[in-house]
């Protein structure tokens, strides 16, 4: 690769230890894809994960010296205040989350703990070249908006924070944003839960490729948010295009770059409603529901808190979501609604955390794939279907019909 002087200087440690790793890592990166150099990002997200690894590099880097240059948002860790009111939590874990905060906060990353930044304090313009982690993330800021980030790892992502540079490949480069394969959607797609199914469905018929939909009528955020986390759950897609919709699609053949369709699939009703029964366990009675991988917004908080008002629970709810909504909740008078019905909000806090072993080998109900998928390692079993659907559920205890 060709680094400028700085760059040169980065890697030969003249900025501190700390840099010259993760230089040394953007470079070993670019020589792996063939990027002929480096170009500047404008803005990174870090998917902190509060884990063994994440920990090892985030103070390897600080205790070199490390700062970050364009300072990251990051993921959700888990709140230790409101998760210790709730359950108990080990000496070590809240160990780990405060060495972890500490060594962020020392890399100058802003400490949002929120895996949405693209929708709140992290949010890009068309074509800015970023650095971005976490599922939900590439697809929203690559096809919603236009923006430019490769799929990168939370290690990655937090080189490029501190050394403000990534190597110049991938969906940097404009040959690589053409679509792939032209999805029919003949599917109604009547809400959100719709489109978490089409997200993890499209990859299980398109496999690597970047798909280009027809079909999807102005989906709403938080379809765009489920898509995306879900496309890159059930498979490996950090970029797609809506035609019509999608800003660099506005026709068929601008999101083919007007070059041929070699491959055409169509998904329907059929397919969602086989998806939906193969993700879910079977139905029944359940202990819990959980809310908000991804975290939940503002407008998701209220269908929940509308309909639990003056209610009661059967069995603990449990709604993630970002600090600013949990504010936003607070003063609009849902998070006292929703916790007189017996339930709760929790900020800062990720689905694949060891706050939520209470609620290990119990069965809950959720409408996110990927909150099931995250915690089948847990031995957490999940009834997966639309969020009102869900909730009364959660009213009742229990939900009728589908058996495994
Ligand atoms: Fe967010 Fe954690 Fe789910 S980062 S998307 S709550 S697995």
């Amino acid at each position: 690769m060709i680094l400028k002087q700085e760059e040169q200087a980065m890697l030969e440690g003249g900025f501190g230890e700390g840099v010259k790793l993760a230089m040394k890592v953007q470079v070993a990166l670019g020589e792996a894809f063939d990027a002929p150099y480096m170009v500047p990002v404008t803005r990174t997200h870090v998917a902190l994960s509060n884990q063994e690894a994440d920990l090892w590099f985030a103070e390897k880097l600080a205790n070199g010296g490390a700062t970050c240059r364009v300072r990251p948002t990051v993921n959700p860790s888990f709140n230790f205040e409101q998760l210790s009111c709730i359950t108990h939590i080990e000496k070590e874990d809240e160990e780990t989350v405060k060495r972890t905060h500490d060594a962020y906060n020392r890399l100058g990353a802003i400490m949002t703990y929120n895996c949405t930044p693209y929708l709140e304090k992290n949010v890009p313009m068309f074509g800015e070249i970023c650095s971005y982690s976490e599922s939900s993330c590439t697809p929203y800021m690559n096809s919603v908006y236009g923006a430019r980030t490769n799929r990168e790892a939370a290690q990655s992502a937090l080189c490029a924070a501190v050394t403000g540079v990534v190597p110049y490949y991938g969906y940097l480069l404009d040959e690589n944003r053409k679509g792939e394969i032209l999805v029919h959607v003949e599917a109604d797609m009547e809400n959100d839960f719709d489109y978490q199914m089409l997200g993890y469905f499209t990859p299980k018929k398109t496999g690597f490729k970047l798909p280009v939909f027809t079909g999807l009528k102005n989906p709403s955020k938080e379809s765009l948010m489920n898509f995306g986390a879900q496309l890159n759950t059930g498979g490996n897609v950090a970029m797609y295009h809506i035609v019509g919709f999608t800003p660099e699609a506005p026709t068929v053949e601008a999101a083919f770059h007007n070059g041929d369709i070699k491959e055409e699939v169509t998904v329907t009703n059929d397919d969602l409603r086989e998806m939906q029964s193969m993700l879910t366990d079977g139905y029944g009675k359940i202990d819990f529901a959980l809310y908000g991988c991804p975290h939940f917004t503002i407008d998701q908080v209220t269908i929940v808190a509308e309909m639990v008002k003056g209610r009661k629970l059967a069995v603990p709810l449990f709604i993630m979501t970002s600090g600013l909504t949990l504010d936003l909740a607070k003063k609009m008078g849902y998070y006292n609604t929703i916790r007189e019905a017996g339930g709760y909000i929790v900020s800062d806090t990720c689905m694949d955390q060891p706050c939520w072993k209470f609620l290990y080998g119990k069965k809950g109900i959720t409408d996110s794939p990927k909150c099931a998928y995250y915690t089948k390692r847990r031995d957490m079993e999940f009834v997966i279907v639309p969020l009102e659907q869900s909730v009364e559920a959660a009213l009742k205890g229990e939900i009728t019909g589908y058996r495994k």
